[in-house]
């Protein structure tokens, strides 16, 4: 189980709301992995990655008009994700086949959710102290 603690939050409730979600998805995968239901996980992952398309749209946006001046920067992390998402997909058709795969799903979605969208975003948690939520 991962968890959104305090530390990880921005304090700005629509990104936080977001990021909670996005954790609560990694778990549900996890737990369904872990029930043995990894052919129902597939339609789950391909979800879970929609969702996370749409916050960093909703997120970049929300930072362009706020005026966040390293916004391309952040955009280009976000871009550059897409190759671990399609990982997160070929790992994901592979689950009822492969139990490493299984294994590695769900650490490669813990990752990616705590270090690569999560924690990336506080390069801008001081900046958004300064804006109304
Ligand atoms: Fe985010
Ligand atoms: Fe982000």
């Amino acid at each position: 189980m991962v968890e959104l603690s305090e530390d990880f939050k921005l304090q700005y409730e629509a990104l936080d709301s977001d990021h909670q979600k996005l954790v609560e998805m990694v778990n549900e995968i996890s737990g369904m992995l872990d029930e043995g239901c990894a052919e129902d996980c597939k339609a789950k992952v391909v979800e879970f990655i929609n969702f996370t398309k749409a916050h960093f749209a909703r997120e970049e946006q929300l930072l362009t008009k706020s005026g966040y001046p390293n916004v391309e920067n952040h955009s280009r992390h976000h871009k550059a994700l897409d190759k671990k998402m399609d990982h997160l997909l070929e790992f994901a058709s592979m689950v009822t086949v492969n139990e490493l795969a299984c294994d590695s799903l769900k650490k490669e979605l813990v990752f990616f959710v705590m270090d690569d969208v999560i924690s990336s975003d506080l390069d801008f948690k001081s900046f958004l102290e300064n804006i109304p939520s």
